[in-house]
């Protein structure tokens, strides 16, 4: 029998209404869409507004959408996995939250957390699940309400991020399609770059971590930036040899979308022109966990079966990695 694979058979996504631009940023801190544009080339995102909604309201929408599209019964699902780091709660797992909310009965879930790179980190463990041939229909979402741990005070972060999520079905394949091969890294080093200060168990949340903002995201920029250019980059190429690809071969780059400069230099060291790379930071901003499922839905209606197809990430922790699979159907968004 033909190896099993483990194959995106249908993908959607979810953005809140409300739309921040950089012009209405302007107002809030100091800084100019000029500065913004150019450093990032973000130019607006979504945020989550409202009362009580959390990342798992933005997922539902998202899985919700999935399940109509591809006809799935929710109690056909075996597993959920939701990479994430705006959890609903710090626990139960936001995973389990969404299986409550669209009626998923048979399944296990659990969170993943590998910040930006969490959505590739998810994919390759739901893989696995699948290629063992015991799971037959696995969501894998990715998922950020970054405004509720972003510092709206803070230049060098609030305009970066947005809200989003976006959910993958896998299924087991055995022709040829679905996830090839993966490349994941971890360097616990870099947590000194990115992270939040107060909420977890070494500094617990406190009035003094509430007024010192050690809530929200720290990040220091430059440093970030030289690691996520060069691995992001190096991983893409790495991957790309190891499986005897060269830039003809490959249809779509889909990197995560933290910055405009570093999806650039990635695609330029795989040797890619910008048509084959899927952008829209300048829309949504770096929605973390959202970024690359949030492409693939965009892009969805112009994949056909066969695409080969790179996805690359970089983020906290720092959390790297690429994964090659070969689209598994011709698509039309629904
Ligand atoms: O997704 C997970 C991983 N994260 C990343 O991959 C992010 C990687 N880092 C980056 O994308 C970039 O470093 C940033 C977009 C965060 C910052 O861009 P940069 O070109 O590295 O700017 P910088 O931090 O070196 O700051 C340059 C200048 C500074 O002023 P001085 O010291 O030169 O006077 C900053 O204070 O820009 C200033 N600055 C701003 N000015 C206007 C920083 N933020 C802003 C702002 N508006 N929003």
């Amino acid at each position: 029998m033909n190896k099993i694979r483990a194959a995106i058979t249908g993908i959607h996504g979810y953005v809140p209404d409300y739309i921040l631009t950089n012009k209405e940023l302007e107002t809030m801190v100091d800084t100019t869409d000029e500065w913004i544009t150019t450093r990032t080339g973000i130019k607006e995102r979504h945020i989550l507004k409202g009362e009580g909604l959390g990342t798992s309201d933005m997922a539902v929408e998202a899985v919700m959408g999935l399940l109509k599209k591809t006809n799935t019964d929710p109690l056909d699902i075996d597993l959920v996995i939701c990479a994430t780091v705006s959890p609903d709660m710090v626990y139960p797992a936001t995973a389990n939250i969404i299986s409550d909310k669209v009626g998923i009965k048979n399944a296990f879930s659990f969170d993943l957390n590998a910040a930006c790179s969490g959505f590739i980190y998810a994919l390759t463990t739901a893989s696995k699940y699948i290629e063992t041939g015991s799971y037959k229909k696995v969501l894998v979402v990715g998922g950020d309400k970054m405004s509720s741990i972003v510092d709206y005070t803070d230049r060098q972060t609030c305009v970066i991020f947005g809200d989003a999520a976006g959910a993958v079905l896998l299924e087991p394949s055995t022709d040829g399609m679905g996830i090839q091969d993966t490349i994941l890294r971890t360097d616990g080093s870099g947590r000194v770059h990115l992270h939040q200060k107060a909420g977890g168990s070494v500094k617990p949340a406190s009035h003094e971590t509430v007024a010192n903002r050690e809530h929200f995201v720290y990040q220091e920029g430059q440093a970030v930036f030289k690691f996520a250019v060069s691995n992001m980059a190096d991983v893409s190429v790495e991957i790309m040899e190891k499986n005897n690809l060269t830039s003809d071969d490959i249809a779509w780059l889909v990197p995560h979308q933290a910055n405009l400069r570093i999806i650039d230099a990635t695609a330029r060291r795989m040797g890619l022109a910008r048509d084959k790379v899927m952008i829209n930071i300048q829309r949504y901003g770096n929605t973390t966990n959202g970024t690359i499922p949030m492409c693939l839905y965009e892009w969805e209606d112009k994949l056909r079966k066969g695409d080969n197809i790179v996805l690359a990430a970089f983020g906290g922790g720092f959390t790297w990695g690429a994964v090659y699979l070969k689209w598994a159907y011709d698509g039309n968004k629904a």
